[in-house]
């Protein structure tokens, strides 16, 4: 019997840090999509854990990603989202183009020794899939295709374009709870009947339920029960270590999730709800108000719980648990969850880590 990973890996700052440097900072973070970056200068800043991370398009055409940090003395290069054609840092007006160079520095360039030239932003590596943005702040890294073989061919297989996909909804919900906990709870349906009886249980027929494992990512399986034949079935695409493609059943729309921790016992749920290019507004907003009934209810229900098991997880009275893991791979298990340790410990032990 596989048993849970021990509780102190869930609540300390040290096992925090560990998971930041080791996983957070070593693996494909999925950030934003191409729609954000559509024009040449336009530009968004993001968090992978701690790091503040800028993004933009420049003049070339080129998305790229950068560390949000001005080389001169560290004031962060830019806040939330625009366009612009220079990055001009707000504490000493150093300015820097779309491309990460430097172009003017009042008065350093007097100084002896100083060459223009030789600063920019620093530049992390950015690829793009189906229109998705990930940046991995490992230079050493595998490339994304290597990383997860087919995963691009399976989302495919189960929604097309989602490249030219516009967002129309956004939502952000506090996880009190490690990140781990959050990830674990969208990676099973054991707990739907008990915690979303009224809820993903109405929607979706629950016991139809399945999960496929692919090594670093997942594909969840829940049919529609209503209106089937016209919206098709839930493929919930997890992404090692905390990213979800969602092909949503309903008029072709996907939802994006991050999981974005933010303290050891703090972690924030970023969701999104993206429609085919020229679907009506009638459709769009049955989309949005699918996608708002989902935060109102499900998330809600969600957060309660993930914030219970964070404080007993910080209880005296538990260390770990046993899993259900079975043959099957329905409703009832816990397969995904005993897969997704089973790639922590991993990453654990890669970085010299012990369990
Ligand atoms: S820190 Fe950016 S210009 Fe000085
Ligand atoms: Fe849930």
């Amino acid at each position: 019997m596989q048993h849970s990973v021990p509780s102190r890996f869930y609540t300390d700052e040290a096992h925090f840090d560990f998971d930041k440097k080791n996983i957070f900072y070593k693996t494909w973070q999925f950030v934003g999509h191409v729609s954000q970056v559509a024009n040449v200068g336009d530009y968004f800043t993001t968090n992978i854990a701690d790091e503040s991370i800028l993004i933009a398009k420049g003049e070339d055409g080129v998305i790229r990603a950068f560390f949000n940090v001005c080389p001169h003395r560290a004031h962060a290069v830019a806040t939330g989202a625009g366009n612009r054609k220079l990055f001009v840092c707000h504490y000493h007006a150093w300015s820097y183009r779309l491309s990460g160079d430097l172009v003017r520095a009042p008065h350093a360039e007097d100084v002896e020794g100083f060459c223009k030239a030789d600063i920019k932003l620093r530049e992390v590596r950015l690829e793009t899939m189906l229109g998705l943005l990930f940046v991995n702040l490992d230079d050493t890294a595998s490339s994304l295709a290597e990383t997860y073989p087919g995963l691009e061919e399976g989302i495919v297989s189960t929604r097309e374009g989602i490249e030219t996909m516009k967002v129309v909804f956004e939502r952000e919900i506090e996880h009190n709870c490690n990140w781990k906990v959050s990830v674990e709870n969208l990676n099973e349906c054991y707990h739907c009947a008990s915690v979303h009886a009224t809820s993903i249980t109405q929607l979706y027929a629950t016991d139809s339920y399945t999960v496929d494992l692919y090594g670093p990512y997942l594909r969840h399986f829940i049919a529609r029960a209503k209106d089937r034949d016209l919206h098709g079935d839930l493929h919930s695409w997890f992404i090692w270590p905390n990213n979800v493609v969602e092909v949503f059943p309903i008029h072709g729309a996907v939802s994006l999730r991050r999981v974005v921790p933010t303290g050891p016992n703090k972690t924030r749920y970023h969701y999104s709800w993206w429609v085919p290019e020229g679907l009506s507004d009638e459709a769009t907003a049955a989309v949005i108000a699918e996608g708002t009934e989902y935060c109102n209810t499900v998330c809600v229900e969600d957060a309660a719980v993930v914030k219970s098991v964070q404080k007993g997880l910080e209880s005296m009275g538990f260390d770990n648990g046993p899993l259900v893991v079975s043959t099957e791979t329905g409703q009832q298990s816990e397969n995904a969850i005993a897969h997704f340790q089973t790639l922590y410990a991993s990453a654990i032990r890669e970085a010299g880590g012990a369990l």
